[in-house]
């Protein structure tokens, strides 16, 4: 859009926040149109509430009755090189089907169904799939364990799960069968399994459960009426960490989420026809849900799908892609930024890079130096940069740059930003009222950090915590209730600072939540894998700085017989497997230091904080005066590392 028009937006929205997201949802095609917008209830929003909508009419069908029709919806790539493009008319056969299926499984509208499965469009089409019915998806990252899936499908009474025999992943096969087979053991609601073959090599499939997706999908008719909805039907449960042990299993409804996701795509990343949108992200995580699926999607945008890892088999493969393809639009994470930079400027450099024409990243904070080298390497300093800030519970794209059309010196239809400020997320988007403040709920000074809150409710937000709305309250609305500030606010657990531009910097997580490759995991989570393994007494496991990870986590350690008796070494190895069979791969710890204590309180809580100090070689502890016992510091500092 065009700067003019970037002003008028934000000025429309600071008017009036509830008729501006009336407009943007009346973009959406609905099968009743909603009278009232926005209904809140300190801590509950109600968003469009007397509509009603189907989200993969809004993904699908209204691009079939187009000029889309033959468009490609989604542009796949195999690990393995092969390629599939699927169009909107193809999606919608497919779609159709997977839920005559679903249908013919006896699901219902308002069932939780899981999938647990790579980067496939298979992925796409069971979540639209269950859109079609009414079925809440619960897809779970592939890289989780058993133990982890069990959870999530368990949590949720998941009826049905959909998986794959295997997926590929940096030329390995991941057994997800064999996975959903143990997980399966723990859920009690669980009837049935459809399994997309992937792989060649044969897998058990249990009598009566388990179904081939080719086998049900060939039979399945490729029309199915698409369920009528209320605006507030819930459209998926996605879990993630929270500070206690338990994942928390977010609740996105469907008109608010659709709005907010389908709003964003479009204005942040400037979506046209003539592009071609790759989203580097899984679909197990939010990005995935919001920018591989619903929001392009809903837009009748072409998604680039690319199932493997970004070095298989060379470091080369995402550039590779790129030019291949003609990829015109990148969205990434910092943490895979920093490994291409890491890798060198040789491999990039080998292709042709000039169809891209914007680039964006998501899920920790970009470190300058690698927004440079991503603008200058990747963007042939052409490519205006977006750094987005936004949350699983916040559904879509809070906080973020926009692309402008022809500013500055640059001809008409090329772009440069908003604003380009390597490092921050810049400004809240139109319609979203953020605030960095204290704890007490005054307004921060420019450059002074605080706490990140939105002090307005949004369509993409969170509904509530499945199953758990005490918690829901407590974790996001406790700390700025309606008694202390207009309406309450929205707690984002991330400190902040805003600059004398009104930029708005992330700094962090404030709670037991770390960021390790953009994937959020609580340290509790994790502290309580160590602790399940039968040689560990105690557990604390924090951040420390990583270069390519942003964070590294840190498990302190203490066990149940006398340090000396055993190997640790290896112990160490297999704490560290341990933890990857208790809740996945990117949770293990990547160093593990056993102590004979750990600092606490008198009260027994663990003292984190002087942990984190130490890790960083400092002395300057702080206030210690709570610490219950001074020698566990000095013991833990001359303790030398195994
Ligand atoms: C946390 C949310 C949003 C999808 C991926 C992660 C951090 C996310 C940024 C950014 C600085 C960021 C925050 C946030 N984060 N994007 N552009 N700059 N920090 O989703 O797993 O729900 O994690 O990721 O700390 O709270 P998530």
């Amino acid at each position: 859009m065009t700067a003019a028009a970037y002003h008028a937006l934000r000025k429309s929205a600071d008017r009036d926040p509830v008729s501006f997201w009336a407009r943007q949802a009346r973009e959406l095609d609905w099968q009743a149109p909603f009278h009232a917008t926005l209904q809140w209830k300190y801590p509950h929003a109600r968003w469009f509430a007397d509509g009603y909508l189907n989200a993969s009419v809004n993904c699908v069908d209204r691009h079939v009755d187009s000029p889309r029709k033959h468009k490609a919806a989604i542009v796949w790539e195999g690990e393995t090189f092969e390629t599939r493009t699927i169009t909107y008319a193809q999606l919608h056969d497919q779609v159709c089907r997977f839920a005559n299926v679903l249908r013919n499984l006896g699901v219902k509208k308002g069932n939780v169904v899981g999938i647990y499965m790579g980067m496939v469009p298979e992925a796409a089409i069971a979540m639209l799939a269950c859109a079609r019915i009414g079925a809440t998806h619960n897809v779970v990252f592939g890289g989780f364990s058993a133990d982890a899936l069990a959870d999530r499908m368990s949590d949720s009474g998941a009826v049905v799960l959909v998986t794959q025999d295997v997926a590929y992943r940096r030329g390995k096969d991941v057994e997800l069968k064999v996975t959903a087979d143990k997980a399966a053991k723990r859920i009690p609601t669980l009837k049935h399994m459809v399994v997309f073959k992937r792989g060649t090599a044969s897998v058990k499939m249990k009598a009566k459960r388990d179904l081939w997706w080719h086998d049900v999908m060939a039979t399945a008719s490729p029309q199915a009426k698409a369920a009528k909805l209320p605006a507030e039907h819930p459209l998926f449960i996605l879990y993630t960490s929270g500070s206690t042990g338990k994942p928390k299993g977010i609740l996105h409804t469907t008109g608010g989420y659709l709005t907010h996701v389908s709003y964003t795509t479009k204005l942040v990343f400037d979506m046209q026809d003539t592009d071609l949108f790759f989203c580097t992200a899984d679909v197990g995580w939010i990005t995935g849900h919001s920018y591989v699926v619903y929001g392009p999607l809903s837009l009748g945008a072409t998604v680039m799908m690319y199932e493997g890892a970004p070095n298989h088999p060379q470091p080369d493969r995402f550039w590779d892609i790129i030019s291949r393809h003609r990829v015109t639009i990148l969205y990434t994470a910092p943490t895979a930024i920093r490994s291409f930079m890491r890798w060198g400027d040789e491999w990039p450099s080998k292709h042709d890079l000039s169809s891209l024409r914007l680039l964006g990243s998501v899920g920790e904070p970009i470190n300058p130096e690698a927004w440079r080298w991503y603008h200058r390497v990747i963007g042939n300093k052409r490519c205006p940069v977006v750094d987005t800030w936004w949350q699983t519970e916040t559904g879509g794209i809070m906080i973020s740059a926009v692309p402008l059309e022809g500013e500055g010196k640059q001809s008409k239809g090329t772009l440069t930003a908003s604003r380009q400020v390597p490092g921050a997320a810049t400004l809240p988007l139109p319609g979203i009222q953020a605030a960095v403040v204290t704890r007490n709920g005054k307004k921060c000074k420019a450059g002074e950090t605080g706490l990140l809150v939105i002090k307005h409710p949004w369509p993409g937000m969170l509904r509530t915590v499945y199953g758990d709305d005490a918690r829901y309250k407590a974790a996001y609305w406790s700390e700025f209730p309606p008694e202390n500030v207009p309406d309450g606010w929205y707690a984002t657990g991330d400190g902040a600072k805003i600059d004398a531009e009104g930029n708005v910097w992330i700094i962090g997580r404030v709670d037991d939540v770390v960021n390790v490759s953009g994937h959020r995991l609580g340290t509790a989570e994790i502290e309580s894998a160590l602790v399940s393994h039968p040689r560990v007494a105690e557990a604390a496991v924090i951040a420390r700085p990583d270069e390519i990870k942003g964070n590294a986590l840190v498990a302190f350690v203490t066990l149940k017989m006398g340090k000396n008796a055993t190997n640790l070494v290896k112990l160490k190895d297999d704490l560290r497997e341990h933890v990857g069979r208790e809740i996945g791969h990117i949770a293990k710890p990547d160093d593990v230091r056993f102590a004979e204590a750990l600092p606490k309180t008198r009260s027994g809580k663990i003292m984190r904080r002087l942990l984190r100090e130490l890790v960083k070689g400092g002395s300057g502890f702080g206030d210690i005066t709570t610490l219950e016992d001074f020698s566990v510091l000095e013991r833990l500092r001359s303790d030398d590392e195994v």
